[in-house]
């Protein structure tokens, strides 16, 4: 008997707070839940120096947390300030970005701390419009920064906050298409706080909720703090929305390497600027109709190298990049004298023990690093 009415009274008393909690608004408590259960101690929070939150930002575009915190604190030992990033050579910048993948988001990153310099002193603008000014800062990473840095009050739209917002105001599609988008940052917009003393808590919430509760599979509706009125649970459609991308096959290349190496050193070449893994340092290229015998005169090489053993093929490596699959095939060519003219600009002979501290994308790296093996 007692049991039975302590039973009706929690059911009761849960009943009410629910109805109790879906008067508050969508922000209010989003905020609250951050401030319960968020993240809290991410080195890029409790700061509101907008060249840290900046970076952190750039760094999350496309890279998950646990991967970014080691680069993270790495770079800004090295480049504390926007100053002693803008004052920075481009290959220290590329070489601490080297293994992040998606590297023009350090030539832009490198790019602003120049502008930010020169045409804003040294000072951070503090509105949207004026920071999605800057090379490599959108407007969703624009308002990001305003809200950490300034408490500015704008919406943020990432790929976890897209399926959060998607899901609660029941927006249909995939969220990459423009109509789509442009629902969504109208529904970012209605849920925004009114107080700017919220917008930091608010917006690590929502990407905190998107990161965590509002999982693209078997989100864990129960924790979350606006599921009364989450309009993809209500109707049931939580695994329908946001749309998954429409397939499109993507396309696949092949690409060989020179993978020439001599007294412990290994040849390398600069790639230009654009294009994939621009600025950094490569393998050269060779055309994919050279014969085996004619490697050794391909012109990017040929200033290099004189004497060498027959080439043989080395393992091959795969890379996904986000628009093509790469797979890489290393021609291994041991060098036994090189041309009085062993180098040029663009090219080095870079000593094998080096490689970890050089700009080499990955792919390159785990190409040199089996060579140790
Ligand atoms: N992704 C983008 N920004 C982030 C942040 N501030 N914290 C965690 N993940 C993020």
């Amino acid at each position: 008997m007692h049991c039975e009415s302590a039973r009706t009274k929690l059911t009761v008393s849960r009943r009410m707070s629910r109805s109790a909690q879906h008067d508050k608004s969508f922000a209010t408590r989003l905020v609250a839940w951050q401030r319960a259960h968020g993240r809290h101690d991410l080195p890029w929070q409790n700061t509101r120096d907008p060249y840290r939150i900046w970076l952190s930002e750039i760094m999350l575009q496309q890279t998950q947390v646990t991967t970014v915190l080691g680069y993270y604190e790495r770079f800004l030992a090295s480049f504390p300030t926007v100053r002693a990033l803008a004052e920075a050579s481009d290959d220290a910048v590329m070489a601490h970005w080297a293994g992040l993948g998606y590297y023009s988001r350090a030539r832009n990153l490198h790019k602003a701390s120049k502008q930010i310099v020169e045409q804003h002193g040294g000072a951070f603008p503090q509105s949207v419009e004026a920071l999605a000014e800057l090379p490599g800062i959108g407007r969703s990473t624009a308002a990001a920064i305003a809200a950490f840095s300034f408490d500015v009050i704008a919406p943020i739209l990432d790929g976890n906050v897209k399926r959060v917002v998607a899901r609660h105001a029941g927006i249909e599609g995939f969220p990459g298409a423009s109509a789509v988008e442009k629902q969504l940052w109208s529904a970012a917009q209605k849920r925004l706080p009114k107080q700017h003393a919220d917008m930091v808590a608010y917006t690590q919430g929502i990407m905190d909720l998107g990161a965590s509760l509002c999982a693209k599979s078997n989100p864990n509706c129960n924790a979350c703090p606006v599921m009364m009125d989450c309009a993809a649970r209500l109707s049931g459609r939580i695994d329908e929305i946001p749309a998954a991308k429409p397939s499109k096959k993507i396309p696949h290349r092949s690409q060989r390497y020179l993978l020439a190496t001599h007294s412990e050193t290994v040849l390398l070449v600069k790639r230009p600027p654009m294009g994939i893994w621009g600025g950094l340092w490569c393998l050269p290229e060779i055309d994919a109709e050279s014969t085996n015998d004619e490697i050794g005169v391909n012109a990017s090489i040929s200033f290099a190298i004189r004497q060498y053993d027959k080439p043989e093929i080395a393992s091959t490596l795969e890379h996904s990049f986000t628009h093509f699959k790469l797979t890489l095939q290393p021609i291994r060519l041991h060098v036994k004298s090189l041309n009085a003219r062993a180098a040029e600009p663009g090219a080095m002979w870079l000593p094998l023990a080096d490689i970890k501290s050089a700009a080499l994308p990955k792919p390159i790296l785990t190409i040199l690093q089996r060579l140790g093996r």
